[in-house]
């Protein structure tokens, strides 16, 4: 493989085409709404190059911290195209969003004295809304536990919360939920629908504040498993709208507009881990070792996730090898596949782990010093660019005191 020689492994590969179509696809499937706009969840993968990217296909970006909003402004991004989603979070930061004009999206009811006094109460505030308890779909099959969650305003709180804005000058409100993650049935975002179109329906009646917009945020999930079907979006889209007709009547402009906050649907599919084999080990078990490890990618060791492995080359090879694929570091959950069935692996193969456009490069670290290392687009002309260097040594001493 070209990038291979070209970089050297392991690295992170993009594909600035897939991204592309995804992103005009989910725009696509909800052009029917008022005021429609996907604010990318930066903390997916928060690349200037893919943010470009974003912001050329017409997204905005859902920010979760200062650095994520200083790298939105650096993209230039600004005002209504950013929505400041964050929790715990300094309260400084209330402030840097509110001087780059962003969307305030409050997780907590005290929050609406940290905004108060950090930047100001402007008239359009976004409310996170935790509706406690079970998240049930399909009859009674349970899909998330937002009562353990630890975001949002709860049903109580929505009502008052939501006058005293009011009284401090809030003309319009957006209402914001996250109930499941990852979620492969396209039932999700209906459901959710459901309940926030009902919900602000209901609080604009109550405190005479009108529903500015409802945002769906992220959790459309992508199929990691072989067996598993991507989620039409498009088709999600029109059940949505049909929800929407449902709570608010027909769309137009004027009526509550509609957001989303996707990151892995976005980018998942359209990354990968590219690593070498470097050791084979037989002991209790067949090992092969990569030259990747979890701070490429940490879902599997974090969350037992799985993410599908090729050996290229071999794509078409039958799978009779029992492996565990195993990374670099002192930890031995650092498991990229346990007793997978698998093409023979010799040392030297390259193996492409797949999905790993999300949440993948953005939740490293440097344990055992073992660094991050470079992302790399594949661009649509069909050459490689390098979007993020390696880091050296150097970086990781760069923090240090040393004397
Ligand atoms: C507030 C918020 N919005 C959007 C997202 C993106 O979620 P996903 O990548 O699952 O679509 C997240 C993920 O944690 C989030 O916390």
């Amino acid at each position: 493989m070209r990038a291979a020689e070209q970089f050297g492994t392991p690295f992170h590969l993009y594909d600035e085409k897939g991204i592309r179509e995804t992103a005009r696809r989910v725009q696509a499937a909800f052009s029917w709404a008022p005021d429609y706009m996907e604010y990318f969840a930066v903390k997916a993968l928060p690349n200037p190059q893919i943010l470009t990217i974003m912001r050329e296909e017409g997204c905005g970006l859902d920010c979760s911290s200062e650095t994520e909003l200083l790298l939105a402004q650096r993209t230039g991004f600004f005002g209504e195209k950013i929505m400041f989603s964050a929790n715990s979070m300094p309260a400084g930061e209330f402030a840097l969003a509110r001087s780059l004009q962003a969307i305030i999206n409050l997780d907590d009811v005290s929050d609406i004295d940290i905004l108060e006094k950090n930047g100001g109460i402007p008239e359009t505030v976004c409310v996170r809304y935790n509706t406690g308890g079970n998240f049930t779909m399909n009859g009674n099959q349970i899909m998330g536990n937002p009562g353990e969650a630890k975001y949002g305003w709860t049903t109580e709180q929505l009502k008052p919360g939501l006058k005293r804005l009011k009284d401090m000058g809030v003309k319009r409100f957006g209402l914001h939920a996250f109930l499941a993650s990852n979620m492969t049935d396209p039932g999700y975002y209906p459901a959710l629908a459901k309940i926030l179109m009902e919900t602000a329906a209901s609080m604009e009646k109550e405190t005479g504040l009108n529903c500015a917009f409802i945002n769906l945020s992220g959790g459309i999930g992508i199929p990691y498993r072989p067996e598993q079907k991507p989620v039409d979006v498009l088709a999600v889209g029109e059940e949505v709208r049909k929800v929407y007709t449902d709570v608010f009547g027909a769309p137009e402009k004027g009526k509550p507009g509609i957001k989303t906050e996707l990151g892995r649907y976005m980018t998942g599919p359209h990354g990968f881990v590219v690593t070498r084999a470097v050791h084979e080990k037989n002991t209790y078990k067949h090992y092969i070792g990569v030259d990747a490890c979890a701070v490429q990618l940490i879902r599997p060791a974090m969350y037992g996730a799985y993410h599908e492995i090729s050996v290229v080359g071999r794509e078409n090879a039958p799978k009779d090898h029992l492996y565990d694929i195993t990374g670099c570091l002192c930890e031995n959950n650092d498991k990229f596949a346990i007793d997978r069935l698998m093409p023979e692996i010799h040392v030297g193969d390259l193996l492409i782990i797949h999905d790993a456009g999300a949440h993948a490069f953005a939740m490293g670290y440097q344990y055992n010093g073992r660094l991050r290392t470079a992302e790399v687009l594949y661009q649509q002309d069909g050459t490689f660019r390098l979007i993020r260097r390696a880091e050296t040594p150097e970086d990781y001493f760069a923090t240090m005191v040393w004397d």
